[in-house]
């Protein structure tokens, strides 16, 4: 309680005091003056509703004072209640704002840690597994385990190719760090999304060939201009192409959809191959994720495919989307705004 308070409540209980004993003086004197007595009473009953509101005060702030040391302590999980209907119930509900957003800070900050050390531990154990594998090999060539020319030669091909994965995962590593510091320089400008699709979907012919998978693509004849930095969207195509090859081939067909809606042009990359489980969908579009049933296939793959793909779309204000039902059909879905 500060001074001030003390020095006022001590003045209205001396207040309460004179006003009593003036009335019992008045009772006892036998002076009968009622504008007097009216006025010792009115002033009794005064200072009393004022002790009674001030003391109802300071114990209110008190209790707001111990609530607010204790969020400040570090237990945000205090929220404040008061009953009052004035300005100070507006300041309660707008300092329980600022503790509630306090709160999704603090929460926010040990998710990023929690995935930023499961990234560290993902990127560590995909760059040892290759490294360990390529020192293996060296070792059993200088060693001269190797039987005879041919399984030499295999030695040499597997280094090649473990050495060829590593520097794309680290490539990819470092494409991402780049896109989340905004480090990669855009070059926005008005396209045709339509014909940058075909031009995409061209470099796949001869696998698509190889594999004997047909191509089934629906783009309207109408112009779909857009503005985007036209690398990112090849490289957006390029991934989602190459996932449907390398995971969906089994269905034997790869389908793209270019469908106008009314704020943005949609693109379905779809496939009829083994899909993605439904327990796995949420988790697609992580960094290194990479889904169990596909790993053996995915040697090569290091798992940021996806996420550079979502970053790069949502760097064009645009959304990325996946529905997936196994051999049935397994849907890519991302849209970039109209121009
Ligand atoms: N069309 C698809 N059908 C089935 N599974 C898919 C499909 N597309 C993606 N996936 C699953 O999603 C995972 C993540 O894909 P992503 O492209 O991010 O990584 P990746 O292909 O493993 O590696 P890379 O970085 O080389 O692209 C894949 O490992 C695979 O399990
Ligand atoms: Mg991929």
């Amino acid at each position: 309680m500060k001074m001030t308070d003390k020095i006022f409540i001590i003045l209205n209980w001396t207040v309460l005091f004179f006003s009593c004993i003036s009335l019992i003086i008045l009772y006892y004197s036998n002076i009968i003056n009622p504008y007097l007595t009216i006025l010792n009473v009115l002033i009794a009953i005064f200072s009393l509703a004022k002790i009674y509101i001030n003391y109802k005060c300071i114990f209110k702030f008190e209790r707001i004072n111990e609530q607010v040391e204790r969020a400040a302590l570090g237990n945000l999980n205090t929220r404040i209640l008061v009953r009052d209907d004035g300005i100070l119930s507006k300041l309660v509900c707008n300092f329980n704002k600022v503790i509630e957003e306090l709160q999704k800070t603090q929460e926010n900050q040990i998710t990023v840690e929690e995935s930023r050390r499961k990234l560290m531990s993902n990127i560590s154990h995909d760059i040892r597994t290759p490294l360990t594998s390529i020192i293996g090999y060296i070792d059993a060539l200088r060693d001269d385990v190797a039987a005879n020319e041919e399984e030499r030669l295999e030695y040499f091909d597997i280094i090649s190719k473990k050495s060829k994965d590593l520097k794309k995962l680290i490539d990819e590593i470092f494409y991402m760090a780049k896109l989340d510091s905004d480090e990669i320089e855009m070059n926005f400008q008005i396209y045709d999304i339509g014909e940058i699709i075909r031009e995409s979907i061209i470099a796949f012919l001869p696998e698509l060939n190889k594999k004997e998978i047909e191509l089934r693509v629906n783009l309207p004849k109408k112009k779909t201009l857009v503005y985007v930095d036209k690398l990112s969207i090849i490289r957006i195509l390029n991934n989602i192409f190459k996932n449907s090859i390398q995971y969906g081939s089994e269905g034997k067909i790869l389908g793209i959809d270019l469908i106008s809606t009314q704020k943005s042009y949609q693109i379905n990359i779809w496939d009829r191959g083994q899909g993605i489980d439904e327990e796995h969908l949420p988790y697609i579009f992580d960094r290194l994720y990479i889904q169990d049933k596909t790993r053996n296939k995915s040697l090569g793959s290091s798992g940021l495919g996806l996420a550079i793909v979502k970053k790069l779309i949502e760097k064009h204000r645009g959304t990325i989307w996946v529905e997936s039902r196994p051999y049935k059909k397994t849907v890519f879905s991302f849209t970039i705004p109209k121009l």
